[in-house]
């Protein structure tokens, strides 16, 4: 059998955010088992030494960063190496209906979701650390696009993720003349540690598990492997898309 494989990571060196738990953690495992280097970062330094330990071949480094502080932030950029890819990956819920969310809700969701992870783009691309035939992943949310899926109190969730979209449009096109791709991955509900944060009881979660065509939420790895398309050569025409990952329910 030929190793012929377009989606190969092999040679290519990858920072994921949000890596010490959920679609991080998953991204990072599933890229080392196709050949990438991986750079992993979180803030629980205990899961990151985990996810460390879970990861195929040699040569990972693991970084802990708390994102919303701008020296950390620093620190972070300036210690990771040239990279091929980039998964945005880190971020939070919260569920509150449309009338409790004041603008100091907005800010704590926001300054995770959206600030510091735009930050961490920009300062890593201002660094030169994306290359020509460079991918950036950002993970945003089928809450976040037009024709998406719109629940009772996730509209500051929502919004963030929205931001995201627009942001990705922006960058792909004004990094498309320096070979940098960039594209969203807009999962529905995946069953990682963040949906506890919904606001809603198990019972429920079970109905709305059922009203996907495909009868169930989705794995972390089953969005790693969208991500991995994004990041691999096999993607190379690919920029200012998002890829839906729904178990059909936004049909
Ligand atoms: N699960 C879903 O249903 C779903 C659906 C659509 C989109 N998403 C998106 O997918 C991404 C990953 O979510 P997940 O479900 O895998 O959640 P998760 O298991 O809770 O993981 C979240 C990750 O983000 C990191 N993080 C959070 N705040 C951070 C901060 N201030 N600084 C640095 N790192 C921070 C966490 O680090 P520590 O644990 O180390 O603190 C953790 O690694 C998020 O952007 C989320 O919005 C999730």
């Amino acid at each position: 059998m030929s190793d012929y494989n377009p989606f190969s990571l092999v040679g290519k060196t990858i920072l994921v955010t949000g890596a010490s738990s959920g679609i991080g953690q998953a991204t990072a495992v599933e890229c080392s088992r196709l050949g990438a280097k991986l750079v992993v970062t979180g803030r629980n330094e205990e899961r990151l030494v985990e996810t460390l330990s879970r990861l195929d071949g040699d040569g990972h480094v693991s970084i802990a960063a708390e994102l919303t502080d701008a020296e950390a932030l620093k620190r972070l950029v300036d210690n990771c190496p040239s990279l091929d890819g980039l998964v945005l990956c880190a971020g939070r819920g919260m569920t509150l209906p449309f009338l409790f969310s004041s603008i100091d809700k907005f800010k704590t969701v926001f300054d995770v979701n959206f600030n510091s992870t735009v930050e961490c783009f920009r300062m890593l691309a201002k660094a030169k650390k994306l290359g020509r035939g460079s991918s950036v992943v950002i993970i945003d949310s089928t809450g976040g696009t037009p024709n998406g899926r719109f629940s009772p109190g996730n509209c500051i969730y929502g919004a963030s993720k929205a931001a995201l979209w627009s942001i990705m449009k922006f960058a792909a096109l004004e990094l498309a003349p320096k070979g940098i791709r960039v594209n969203t991955v807009n999962p529905a509900m995946v069953e990682t540690p963040l949906i506890k944060s919904v606001n809603i009881t198990d019972e429920q979660k079970d109905l709305d598990r059922k009203r996907y065509p495909l009868g169930r939420y989705g794995r972390p790895e089953e969005v790693a492997y969208g991500i991995i398309y994004l990041l691999s050569d096999a993607a190379a025409w690919v920029t200012g898309q998002s890829l839906i990952l729904d178990g059909g329910v936004t049909i």
